[in-house]
């Protein structure tokens, strides 16, 4: 068996949920490490969109195109696996990030939530998850070394007061991930999850107070804040070649806060 391909230069990568502040920092880093690169998130958002990927197509060496895709929408998931295909020739790997996270709003206690609440959240982080996967599979088959990665959290493990839903539907996401590893293995696809802990971003700071982020930070084996760019390593690894033989995992990089 010869040595496994290490660069991400021949790939072609499906991104969803990218304009928020992780979303955007995998567009670069992908890019920037020569991928060919397809970013969806919601038709609304289609200018910040634009311009995360100008950006990034700017910097190279990479290209990436920027295509309006709501995951709960199966026409629009649909769009964006074609897009891959018709721009850049195939599809090779998909990074499912798409959630809904900062558009939470308030923590409230589990006796609050409403039932609409909780079917907008597993709609979403899990059903429109696998609406991506489920359009992805059969191109990533045609490659032969498809990459999943789907997106959990830390809270999943850990439980969070104030987001049952959320945490619910992460968990949900880790499910999922091991379902589809055990599905498509045969196609040569792996499937994992990463499992971030609290990130101090844009919409982690709209959710959460100062205190609770510093209590994060200074809880870690590495005792500092969390940037969306500790998650890139795990992130190219899984949904590059060179992790062929690892699937069904998930991947906690929370700095050393938890331990499996
Ligand atoms: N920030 C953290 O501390 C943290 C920790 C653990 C896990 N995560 C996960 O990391 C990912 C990114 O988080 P973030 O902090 O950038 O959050 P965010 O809320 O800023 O980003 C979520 C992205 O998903 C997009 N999105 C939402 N609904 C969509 C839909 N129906 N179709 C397509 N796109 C949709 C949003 O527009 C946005 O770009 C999420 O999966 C989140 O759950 C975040």
């Amino acid at each position: 068996m010869s040595l496994p391909e290490m660069s991400l230069a021949d790939r072609v990568v499906l991104l969803t949920g990218v304009t928020g502040d992780i979303g955007a920092t995998y567009v670069k880093a992908f890019t920037a490490a020569g991928a060919s690169v397809v970013a969806a998130d919601l038709p609304a958002l289609e200018d910040d969109g634009q311009g995360i990927v100008n950006e990034a197509t700017e910097a190279g060496p990479g290209r990436a195109v920027f295509v309006p895709c709501d995951i709960t929408d199966a026409t629009t998931v649909e769009h964006a696996v074609d897009t891959a295909v018709k721009e850049f020739g195939g599809l090779h790997s998909v990074v499912n990030n798409a959630a809904i996270y900062r558009t939470l709003g308030a923590k409230r206690p589990l006796t609050q939530l409403t039932c609409d609440e909780w079917e907008l959240v597993l709609r979403v982080n899990v059903i429109g998850m696998w609406q991506v996967i489920k359009a992805a599979a059969p191109h990533l088959a045609v490659s032969g070394h498809g990459r999943i990665v789907n997106i959990s959290s830390v809270v999943a493990r850990n439980g969070a007061p104030g987001f049952a839903h959320y945490v619910a539907s992460k968990a949900a996401v880790e499910g999922l991930t091991r379902s589809a590893a055990r599905e498509l293995g045969a196609d040569g696809t792996t499937v994992n999850s990463v499992s971030p802990g609290l990130v101090d971003d844009t919409a982690t700071r709209d959710l959460n107070s100062g205190d609770y982020l510093a209590a994060a930070a200074s809880s870690r084996a590495i005792p500092r804040a969390m940037v969306p760019e500790d998650l890139v390593g795990a992130v190219t690894w899984l949904a590059g070649p060179a992790s062929g033989f690892v699937t069904g995992q998930t991947l906690i990089v929370d700095g050393g806060g938890t331990f499996v």
